[in-house]
């Protein structure tokens, strides 16, 4: 018999903090380019017209992971969360099962922890301030974040104006229209990704854009010209030309390899950021295994010092 802890979704968040997880997801993103951690491809399942079913295996620091993650854009308007999840945790070396996990709360401190390290690494010197389109669960984790590494003001804009102000309260940023969070030096979007919200020409100079919301076939939150506009930068090349922000370029203006840098390697060293003050650039997060790995060693070993209380199973 194996006994292993759950960890469940309150006791994650009240003992992650932001800045735990930025460090965890930036030293992810360093280990899975230098090819210390592996990720196989995510296998979708598809549940139309409903939403979808995701795979998300992952291997490091002598852990695996499997993430059975959802999307279903539609949940939110019965009142339930657009994502479930679960992760499994197992001993790399043995294959015991080492811990269940829950998926959500992973899902959305390591999504936010993305644009902050994202924003950290490609927006320009000096950039202050954020705006925000789409504050519901993973932009607020998103805001959360990013006024962690510093971003103290900011505008909230979503069709949901309490969305908005619910999260602008929250992190001491305001409420204002897509026009102004479009203006900001670092914009998030966090959308359904059912309609662009970011058109041809509306990105200043020097703007760093963090595209969230664009995580699977057919969903875009920009333009495809304002895309191919950018300098652009992804956080798996597979995962962003299939199933991410850049697909539409990918598909249908024959966008190339070689025109996207990957995140780990801006991060390790290896490549570089934006070319100049006044380039946009714009980082497209599909969301990797990686990521969810990163918080689960963050995880476990709050949970192995008590830190996190967790129940016990018998398996
Ligand atoms: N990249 C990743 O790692 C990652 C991780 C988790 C979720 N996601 C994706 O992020 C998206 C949002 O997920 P969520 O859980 O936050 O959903 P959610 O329903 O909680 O929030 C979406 C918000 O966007 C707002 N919105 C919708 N259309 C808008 C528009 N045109 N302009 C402004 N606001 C608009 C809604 O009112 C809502 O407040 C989904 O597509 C989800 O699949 C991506």
């Amino acid at each position: 018999m194996t006994t292993i802890p759950v960890i469940g979704h309150d006791a994650i968040l009240s003992a992650v903090s932001p800045e735990r997880a930025i460090q965890r997801v930036t030293d992810a993103f360093v280990a899975h380019h230098r090819g210390a951690w592996k990720m196989p491809a995510k296998v979708y399942l598809d549940a139309a017209p409903h939403g979808d079913f995701r795979a998300m295996p992952a291997m490091g620091e002598g852990l695996a992971i499997l993430k059975w993650v959802t999307s279903f854009p539609g949940n939110s308007s019965v009142g339930r969360p657009v994502v479930y999840g679960t992760i499994l945790v197992s001993d790399a070396g043995t294959g015991e099962p080492v811990a269940l996990v829950d998926g959500r709360a992973v899902t959305a401190l390591r999504t936010g922890a993305a644009a902050a390290v994202a924003a950290r690494a490609l927006a320009r010197d000096g950039a202050a301030s954020a705006g925000l389109i789409g504050c519901g669960l993973h932009g607020r984790w998103a805001a959360l974040c990013l006024t962690a590494v510093g971003y103290r003001s900011g505008i909230c804009a979503d069709l949901d104006p309490g969305a908005a102000q619910r999260v602008a309260d929250e992190v001491g940023w305001n409420v204002g229209a897509r026009q102004e969070a479009v203006e900001c030096d670092v914009v998030t979007l966090v959308t359904p990704g059912t309609e662009a919200v970011i058109g041809p020409g509306d990105l200043q100079p020097g703007t760093h854009v963090n595209a969230l919301g664009a995580d699977g076939s057919g969903k875009a939150e920009m333009a495809i010209d304002a895309v191919i506009a950018c300098e652009l930068f992804c956080d798996e090349w597979a995962q962003a030309s299939h199933g991410g922000e850049l697909t539409g370029a990918v598909e249908k203006r024959g966008l190339q390899r070689d025109r996207v840098t990957d995140l780990g390697a801006v991060l390790a060293g290896e490549a570089q950021g934006r070319s100049s003050d006044d380039a946009v650039t714009l980082f497209d997060s599909t969301g990797l295994a990686i990521q969810d790995l990163a918080l689960v060693i963050e995880v476990l070993e709050l949970s192995r010092s008590g830190a996190i209380e967790a129940a016990e199973v018998d398996l």
